[in-house]
This record gives structure tokens, sequence and C-alpha cells, in this order.
């Protein structure tokens, strides 16, 4: 795919920021961060240069998946604030030029919803279809062999009324019935809602999985392996991943359109290959980004990172942004995953995440290297990935979810001093957001960096791409005007000199020689392209 076709949208050449609320700070003392937290530091997020904002989630929910269970889709959670409160933070954050994306979860509702609980109330309730209920098996038992993700059946058996229902996270997570057209009226009402407050879009959790199989088939055995491989052997074709989801998406690219300026559906999209990703942003008439797993599993490593790469881009039908994350909520903090804590890595990832075309979404304190927390099991907030072992979060997802560390003291400014904060704080005293903010040599100091570089060169524009040949370990390529060159191997690799200026390095001035350029090992350059 070579970019710059189509028209020019806010978040081509981009960079959001997934900011999860309650780890971000804490405004009134309660532990838990807050929506008065993000308004008091969207300078800060001014000042760093990121475009947009997506919150995880902030409406009303009792908080068994921290808010991935709704209970009011037009509502704020009273721990996170007031409806006027999300108001004055649009109007804030657009003051400063920031937009607001809110996550939205369409798949399933938390049980304590009002559609659930009437749902519940009786077979006949006017509820009832908005979820998906099934007698027992002819001999017994669930209705079918499909798994939740904490691979427990995903029917949850409901003895008032005499049917199961389907939960494919907790059971707490009731499914909607997609086949259902109110359910349909329903979602166009709240995404019309929170759009006429001025939100610029959504962050769609499990974008891909809303349809289920009407005739309710057994899954197939589970034949591929590695990382995006289902955990419990069963492979996810009749829960999930229905062809009928994509007709959700085109109704709802019509209502993102009908804004003068026209609002952004981002999927959760949780496709193993480029092809199934690809087939999410439709004709462009779907989803405008659709999250590349692919990217996040692939090896920390070249050749193997660069051809998720060049393969996403040859599957993207033209003018098709692409969207790059390596840590999120879920999955956890890169500069853990990819890079182990070693900082060399850290700065090669960000160089290489702020130059690929397209829409860059960094996690909370991904600028500043933020790692990784061992959150010890007595303090685990998180019920789906808590003690379950063999779970494919590989381990607590807390550990991706612990307080932003803004300073060296014991909560890491956090929250007041002598509040305990809901997750465990990390290392605030090697890693803050003030100590590197002063420091012009700081991971900090350098994402911000590549964050302006990336504005000036390719906001606005989906940059064009072209992988370069070079010595093995190394990924080169040319984005636009900028030609990086990333050292991928703990070994100097020397390679041909693009000639153009150095404009960013992930440490000091790469060695020059006359026709070539030596790269320490895991170091990165960007030149302006000759
Ligand atoms: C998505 C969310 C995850 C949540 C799940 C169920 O994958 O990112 O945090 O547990 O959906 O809503």
């Amino acid at each position: 795919m070579n970019g710059d076709a189509g028209q020019h949208r806010w978040w081509h050449g981009a960079v959001l920021y997934q900011l999860y609320v309650r780890s971000w700070l804490d405004t009134d003392g309660d532990g838990y961060g807050d929506l008065g937290g993000v308004i008091a530091r969207l300078d800060y997020l001014s000042w760093l240069g990121v475009d947009g904002i997506w919150l995880s989630p902030t409406m009303p929910s009792p908080d068994d998946d921290w808010g991935y269970d709704v209970s009011d889709y037009l509502g704020v959670h009273p721990d996170l604030g007031t409806l006027d409160d999300m108001d004055r933070l649009i109007a804030e954050a657009s003051g400063r030029g920031l937009r607001v994306l809110l996550d939205l979860v369409p798949n399933h509702t938390s049980s304590a919803h009002a559609w659930f609980v009437d749902a519940a109330g009786g077979r006949a309730a006017g509820h009832r279809d908005y979820y998906i209920w099934a007698d027992p098996a002819p001999g017994g038992g669930p209705p079918n062999n499909w798994l939740d993700a904490t691979g427990a059946s995903a029917w949850a058996w409901h003895a008032p009324t005499g049917q199961y229902y389907l939960h494919n996270f907790l059971d707490s997570q009731p499914d909607l019935n997609w086949w259902e057209p109110a359910v349909h009226e329903e979602f166009a009402g709240i995404l019309r809602f929170w759009l006429d407050r001025g939100v610029a879009g959504f962050r769609i959790d499990v974008a891909h999985g809303l349809y289920k199989d009407a005739k309710l088939r057994d899954n197939p055995p589970e034949t591929a392996a590695g990382p995006m491989a289902d955990k419990f052997g069963l492979k996810p074709v009749y829960n999930a991943n229905r062809p009928e989801v994509h007709g959700v998406y085109r109704d709802w690219r019509k209502i993102a359109d009908s804004y003068p300026e026209p609002r952004l559906l981002l999927g959760e999209t949780w496709v193993p290959d480029a092809g199934r990703l690809a087939s999410f942003y439709g004709q462009d008439d779907e989803l405008q980004l659709a999250f590349n797993f692919p990217f996040v599993f692939a090896p920390f490593a070249a050749p193997e990172l660069p051809a998720v790469v060049s393969g996403t881009l040859s599957r993207l039908p033209a003018g098709a942004c692409p969207v790059w994350m390596a840590s999120n909520h879920d999955v956890g903090r890169f500069p853990t995953r990819w890079c182990g804590g070693d900082e060399r890595k850290t700065r090669l990832a960000l160089l290489v995440l702020a130059t690929l075309p397209g829409a860059v979404v960094l996690y909370y304190g991904d600028e500043i290297g933020m790692t990784d927390v061992d959150v010890p099991p007595g303090l685990r907030q998180d019920k789906m990935s808590r003690g379950v072992s063999g779970h494919g979060w590989q381990g607590s997802r807390d550990r991706a979810r612990t307080p932003m560390q803004w300073d060296s003291s014991a909560a890491a400014g956090f929250t007041t001093p002598g509040v305990t904060p809901w997750l465990p704080a990390g290392d605030a005293a090697a890693v803050n957001v003030s100590g590197q903010r002063e420091d012009p040599g700081s991971v900090l100091r350098f994402c911000r960096d590549l964050v302006s570089l990336r504005h000036a060169e390719s906001g606005g524009r989906i940059a064009s791409y072209r992988a370069l040949p070079g010595p093995p370990g190394l990924w080169a390529y040319q984005a636009g005007s900028l030609t990086v060159r990333a050292n991928f191997s703990g070994d100097p690799v020397t390679c041909h000199d693009p000639g153009g200026p150095v404009l960013l390095s992930t440490s000091g001035p790469a060695g020059p020689a006359a026709g070539e350029i030596t790269l320490a090992p895991w170091q990165g350059i960007i030149t302006r392209t000759a």
C-alpha cells in the first residue's frame, strides 16, 4: 500500500494515546484515577504532542471486568466522575486540539444492566431476545462446546427460566444478541448520544465478535499455533468472527460520517491475519482503523516484525489507514514484552512506532518506558486473569494497569499521600515523568521529539512505505520523507549511509564513515531521505 490516497483525516499520521483512567491520576483521594485527573493532565498530553486520547471504559459498571461490563451506556461511572465532568473534559481537550475517544462495549453488557435484569425475568420479557438464550443439549448440559475467556463453558445455566445464556467472557458479562434488530437501534442511539456530546469516536471492544452463529454450531479444534491461537484448543469460528458483523460497521460508519467532522471507529479486531484485518476496513465504508494484533505479537526481531508490517500494508485496501500499537491493558507493556526492560530496545521500538505510516497508539507510560509491574497475588484486581493458569493473557493483566508514574514519591504522584492506590505503583523512583521531563536525554524527551517529527513529516497523511535492503538484523525503510535504519541485533551493523542528515537517533551520533554508517546494538536512526 502506498498511502495518501483518499481523503485526509485527523487520524492520518496521528498519535493516539490510550489512557487507563483508573490509573492515570486520582484527584479525589479514593485511590482510583478519575476524569478530574484526565483534565488536570491534558496540558501534559498537549506537551507530549498527542492528537487524541482513548479513555478506557468510563460508563457505570459493577467492575467485574473493570468497566468492560457496562450497566448503563449513557452515563459516567461514579468512581470516575459525572456526565458534567465528561462534558468538561471534552471541551477542555478540544480547546487544546485533543480529540477524545470513548471505549464502547457492544459485544456484551453487565448482568446488572437493566436489559439483562429484565431479560432474566422470564421467557416473555421484553428484553429477552437482547441476549442469547438456549435450551440444554439433547443429552443435558450446555448447548454446545463454546468456551469463555477463562476456558470454562461459555454458557451459564439460568435456573429461574430454565435456559442457558451465553457469555464469551465472565458469566456476569452476558453476550448481546446482534440478530435482534432492537439491539442495533439501541446502539445507534448510544453512538449518537456520545457523538452529539462531542466525542471524536470510539474504540470498539471485541469488534470481531458481535455476531454468533445462528445455529450455535460447535467450534472445531484449533489447528493454528502461536500467540494468537486459541489457548483452550477450540477455533473461535462460531462464537465470534461471523461475517454479519460487517453490516454493523457499515451502519455505524454512516452515523460517524454524518457529522460535519467525520468521527472515528477504531476496532479491537482480534484476528490473526492481515486478510481478515483488512476486511474490517470494508470498501472504506466500515472501520477507519483496525487494531493489528499480529504486529503486537510478532517477535521484536528482524525480519519477523518488518514482515508483519509489509504483509499488513500489502493487504489493506488502497487508502486505508494502518494503526500500530505495542502495549495495552490486556497484552502488557512493550518495554517488558518486547524489550525485557532494556532501554535501548524501548527507544528503538518507539522510533519504529513513530515512523510507521498511518496512526500509532501509545499506551499511558510507553513514553517513559514504563514496564510491567509484578502485582502480588493478594493485590490483584482482574478477575478474568487472576490465578488462571495457562490463560491467554500470560499472567495477570493487572501488571500493565498500575498507576501512572508521575514522580518519585511513594504513590508515584498518582494519589494523595497516605492513600493506597487501587493497584501498587511500579518503580517510580527509577522511572517517572517529572524526572524525565527535566532530562533532555530521557526516553520521554526522545519520545516527544519523535512525536514532533512525525507531525512535521507526516501529520495529516498516510506516509508511503518502502522496505529497503540491508544486512541481517537490520530493518531499513523509507516512510514518506524519512529513512529509518533500525538495528534489531545485539551486534553493531554496518550499512550503506543513507546520505541525508540524521534527524533523530536512539543513542549518540551514528559513527559516520564515507559511504557507510555503523549502528550500535539496538540503535535506530532517522534521516531525511536524500
Ligand atoms: C476486550 C478488552 C478486555 C476485556 C474484554 C471483554 O478484549 O480489551 O480488557 O476484558 O474485551 O470486554
